[in-house]
């Protein structure tokens, strides 16, 4: 059997770590062949074929490094547009050429889109959830969260020191598209005062109450964590413009920071923490998780199970269908998330 592996969309930590538990588990047993596709689906897609055999040497020392070391894309998924049926006759062309079997896809919500062309187009396909953003349907957790998050609360606690002495606001801007999650757990993990989420829209009167309270107490200061997507009350979503073309969110937090001013007189300072949240170390949870993920990939694989994605619920690690999961939405935080009303019952600010 020879298994081929693709990474896709934006890279977070622990993709490396996913890689080497596949090719670890099919090291075991010799009659199955792991093979490395490069820039996601594009290795396939493209002439030469792009791709590498993956064998125990191959993937020595990868636990802990960052990124993927068979490349990835995140600009959309090459199957939209024109000679699509084309670029699928020419994966599965590749495909035979190399004589796989199946394609893990370990990807967010952009990649798993594209993993539901491909299988409506006879190819069998496992999926493997990641993102930092946390966003993808079906799965309460994605490799590379959980790093992130280490990040966000650390540069939270950094904040609040350096706000103290200066008597200033921090504002620090996360990503995570149109979720909260990141801003969310970072911030009550790092002891932010005020987290502005996507999912709840923000009004200044809450944000300045809370600011004063503090005020009131002695403590002048704040560290207020912002979702690249969050947006005030009637307001709409900022974006900025890439050297690449593309459009994404950002910018937010610095208007923000104007607007506390005049309306405080205090010091406010920007930080955005921009990419250092998807490259370095997975922490350990993202690595056991990887693990996990890319071993129950391998056994639907042995078992002939195609067509599903695996997921984590609860503490259990199992898959489902990818007919289940309608066209990968993205994930949003309830408003009856459990995480979320535990950082507004200590008295954190979500800006209502
Ligand atoms: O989806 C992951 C993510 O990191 C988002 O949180 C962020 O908006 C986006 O990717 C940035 O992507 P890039 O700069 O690679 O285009």
């Amino acid at each position: 059997m020879r298994i081929g592996i693709c990474t896709g969309g934006g890279d977070c930590p622990g993709l490396n770590a996913a890689i080497r538990a596949l090719v670890q588990a099919a090291s075991q047993d010799k009659s199955v062949q792991i093979v490395g596709i490069y820039d996601s689906i594009n290795g396939l897609m493209e002439r030469p074929l792009r791709y590498t055999e993956l064998t125990l040497p191959d993937v020595t020392d990868i636990l802990c490094r960052g990124g993927t070391i068979i490349g990835t894309h995140n600009k959309g998924n090459p199957l939209v547009g024109p000679e699509k049926s084309k670029k699928i006759e020419a994966i599965k062309q590749g495909m035979t050429e190399l004589k796989l079997d199946t394609l893990i896809l370990i990807g967010g919500e952009g990649t798993q889109g594209l993993a539901v062309d491909l299988m409506e187009n006879g190819i069998p396909i496992i999926g493997i959830p990641k993102t930092i953003d946390n966003d993808l349907p079906g799965t309460d957790r994605t490799i590379g969260f959980a790093s992130c998050v280490d990040l966000v609360a650390e540069s939270v606690l950094r904040l609040r020191s350096t706000a103290e002495s200066h008597d200033r606001i921090m504002l620090l801007e996360v990503m995570g598209r149109d979720s909260g999650y990141i801003a969310l757990h970072g911030g009550l993990a790092g002891g932010a005062h005020v987290i502005l989420i996507p999912e709840i829209p923000f009004d200044y009167t809450a944000m300045l109450k809370k600011i004063q309270d503090r005020s009131s107490r002695g403590r002048n200061f704040s560290v207020i964590v912002v979702s690249e997507g969050a947006r005030s009350q009637g307001g709409d979503a900022l974006y900025k413009e890439e050297t690449s073309g593309t459009k994404n969110l950002g910018g937010i937090s610095q208007l923000i920071a104007r607007e506390l001013f005049q309306k405080t007189n205090m010091d406010t300072r920007v930080t955005v923490l921009g990419h250092l949240q998807r490259g370095g170390t997975p922490n350990p949870e993202d690595r056991i998780l990887a693990a996990r993920f890319a071993v129950h990939a391998y056994h639907l694989v042995k078992q002939k199970q195609f067509n599903r994605i695996v997921v984590l619920k609860g503490q259990h690690i199992s898959d489902t269908a990818y007919a289940d999961i309608a066209r990968f939405a993205r994930a949003q935080l309830s408003l009856q998330d459990e995480i979320l009303l535990t950082a507004e019952a200590t008295g954190i600010c979500l800006g209502r």
